[in-house]
């Protein structure tokens, strides 16, 4: 089977396809036969070697796969072979034509759901839903302003705080407005043009995907009592009580089938959808990655396997 890995660190240049033998599931595992990519900032960050956590090499980037389960390991009951699923593996070792992954970060992809788009969905879905509702926050009535709306975060977070009934104001450009609005949003702004409005402070929950919420003034926007969920950027913030009662922490994403497989039953149900800027195939990663760092996509790039 072919891997795409780095030997060394720096930018998509590179990247080689390396001839690797195929992996056994080990207890507790499954081995895909991946059929979808998905490409995310993270790929390019480890890669560049410069991510406050070095990966070891050689890398095989790639946090986002789906595919057709082929190999079963002992224990594993909930899935089979022929079974389509995605995961978020972790942050690294998608980019492959084969992959083992524990069978717990796994979940079944609906049937209205091609294999391709689907991988997609579990890094940037995960990543806003843990953020969001998975330490039991009900986010029905409560107003999320998600800043970055368009990007593959973002794009996620708006459909999920609309499905469970909240209300979400996004940041994004002038020319993302509309597209924003389109994924639910009730309310799109620029902060990069209007300088935020302290005056009127009712967001619930800050969802930072930029990593400049607080020098931008968006937390001024933030009710007493409220939430700051970093994302992006900055070093990891200790759980702390900030000023005027706002609560501030980071979210990393994890590997979590149970919370893929609610958000597999939101797009079976038609409330959510992947939002799929580019398509590219397993060669064209590398150019997939230089995409990507350009920073103005419009929800996901991801890669077909043959
Ligand atoms: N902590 C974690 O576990 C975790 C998980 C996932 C992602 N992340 C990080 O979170 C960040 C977002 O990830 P992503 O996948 O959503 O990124 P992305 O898809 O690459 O984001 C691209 C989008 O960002 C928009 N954007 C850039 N600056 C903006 C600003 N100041 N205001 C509003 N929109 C802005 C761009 O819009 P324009 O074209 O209009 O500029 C573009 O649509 C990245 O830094 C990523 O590494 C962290």
């Amino acid at each position: 089977m072919r891997i795409i890995r780095a030997h060394g660190f720096g930018g998509p240049d590179q990247l080689v396809i390396d001839e690797v033998p195929l992996p056994d599931p080990g207890p507790g595992q499954l081995r895909l036969r991946v059929r979808g990519i998905g490409i995310n900032p993270v790929d390019w960050k480890l890669l560049s070697g410069k991510a406050p956590v070095l990966p070891s090499l050689p890398l095989v980037p790639g946090g986002d796969v789906a595919g057709v389960v082929d190999a079963v390991g002992e224990g594993v009951a909930a899935f089979a072979v022929g079974d389509r699923v995605m995961a978020h593996p972790g942050l690294t070792g998608g980019y492959a034509e084969a992959l083992v992954v524990d069978a717990s970060a796994c979940a079944i992809v609906p049937t209205s759901l091609d294999l391709v788009d689907a991988a997609s969905l579990p890094l940037v879905a995960l990543t806003a839903w843990q953020g969001l509702v998975a330490d039991g926050r009900d986010i029905a009535g409560l107003h999320v302003l998600v800043h970055n709306a368009a990007g593959g975060v973002g794009t996620a977070a708006v459909q999920i705080v609309k499905a469970l009934g909240g209300r979400v104001t996004g940041t994004a450009s002038f020319g993302n407005s509309d597209y924003v609005r389109s994924l639910g949003a009730d309310d799109v702004v620029d902060f990069r043009v209007d300088a935020p409005d302290g005056r009127r402070r009712d967001i619930d929950i800050l969802l930072d995907l930029v990593g400049n919420s607080k020098e931008t003034g968006l937390w001024s926007l933030v009710r007493s009592g409220g939430s700051v969920i970093r994302v992006a950027g900055g070093a990891d913030a200790p759980n702390a009580a900030e000023e005027d009662g706002i609560r501030a922490y980071k979210v990393r994403v994890r590997p979590n089938g149970e919370q893929l497989a609610r958000i597999a039953a939101l797009v079976g149900e038609g409330r959510m959808r992947p939002e799929i800027a580019q398509h590219f195939t397993f060669d064209q990663i590398p150019d997939a990655l230089r995409a990507s760092m350009s920073g103005h996509i419009r929800g996901k790039i991801v890669a077909s396997v043959k």
